[in-house]
């Protein structure tokens, strides 16, 4: 009895030594591994995210969208779209207040169902996207090289910037 435990000690110092050597030298090498795939996944995931999240339109839909401005809205609204007789504010304060913490989608959507107000969703999407690029336009957003989609799923993934 007493000599077999003498013998079996020997054995299990070993084997913990062993263990405690072997996940020694994991725990100090190998992590950096997993944690830099971690890291990358992380930093691409958001970056994607950030790309959807960010108001993008063009220069050339502030155009288009000026011109119909012009057309239908700025009779209301004002050649400085704060200075409309008829309707409401377009930019600065009164305009940032109404719609912070909301998406641009619901700007889109709500311009859509409610505006010009004799004539509601009278034109296509597209058209009112344009409309909307101009307005932020005037709201110190600057045109880049992506066009804004008319695509309502993705317009509803984009937060308006006003906090
Ligand atoms: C007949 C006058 C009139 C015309 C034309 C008009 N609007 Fe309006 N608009 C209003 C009024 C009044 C309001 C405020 C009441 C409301 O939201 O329904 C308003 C509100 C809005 C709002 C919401 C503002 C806010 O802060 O909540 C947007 C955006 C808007 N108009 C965009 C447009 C666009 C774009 C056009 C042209 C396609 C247009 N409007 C044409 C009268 C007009």
């Amino acid at each position: 009895m007493h000599s077999v435990i003498i013998k079996k000690a020997p054995v299990r110092v070993t084997a913990d030594f062993l263990h405690d050597g072997l996940s020694g030298t994991i725990s100090k090498s190998l992590p950096f591994l997993p944690s830099l795939l971690l890291l990358t996944l992380i930093s691409t995931t958001s970056a994607r995210v950030h790309a959807q999240e960010t108001i993008q339109f063009t220069a050339e839909q502030v155009a288009n969208g000026e011109a119909i401005y012009k057309d239908t809205c700025q009779i209301c609204h004002g050649n400085r779209l704060s200075n409309g007789q008829f309707g409401t504010p377009l930019r600065g304060s009164f305009f940032s207040n109404n719609w912070k913490g909301k998406s641009l989608g619901e700007l889109v959507q709500n311009t859509y169902e409610k505006m010009p107000p004799d004539n509601v969703m009278s034109m296509s999407m597209q058209q009112y996207a344009e409309v909307i690029s101009f307005i932020l336009s005037r709201n110190k957003i600057e045109p880049g090289d992506t066009a804004l989609e008319a695509n309502m799923d993705a317009l509803n993934q984009i937060p308006l910037p006003w906090q």
